[in-house]
């Protein structure tokens, strides 16, 4: 695993979460409360942009159609038949965000 640089925590707000291109690997980024969480970044769906979604709590809404993601566990709310979002670690170093893919 190799770690990447993606924001500065004053980048992405409380409740707030944002889209970055890292190493050639679309990814989502969330502020969950105060707490970083990093998933993969394209919905299961039709690949729609999840860091361009809402996020509500710790749950991401898909911006195209509505499916909607718990960004802790990558788990699909309401269809446990979709495969889960990869999760990547997420590491706070001095003011900056880095996750680890
Ligand atoms: S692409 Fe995400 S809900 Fe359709």
């Amino acid at each position: 695993m190799t770690t990447f640089f993606v924001a500065k925590v004053s980048d992405i707000q409380d409740g707030k979460c944002q889209a970055f291109e890292v190493n050639g690997q679309k990814i989502a980024v969330f502020n969950v409360g105060g707490e970083f969480k990093a998933t993969e970044g394209i919905c299961r769906h039709k690949g729609g942009t999840l860091g361009e979604g809402a996020l509500d709590g710790k749950v991401i809404t898909c911006p195209l159609h509505g499916w909607q993601y718990d960004v802790t566990t990558g788990e699909c709310v309401a269809n446990d038949a979709v495969q889960k979002l990869a999760i990547y670690p997420v590491k706070i170093v001095d003011d900056q965000i880095e996750v680890e893919l």
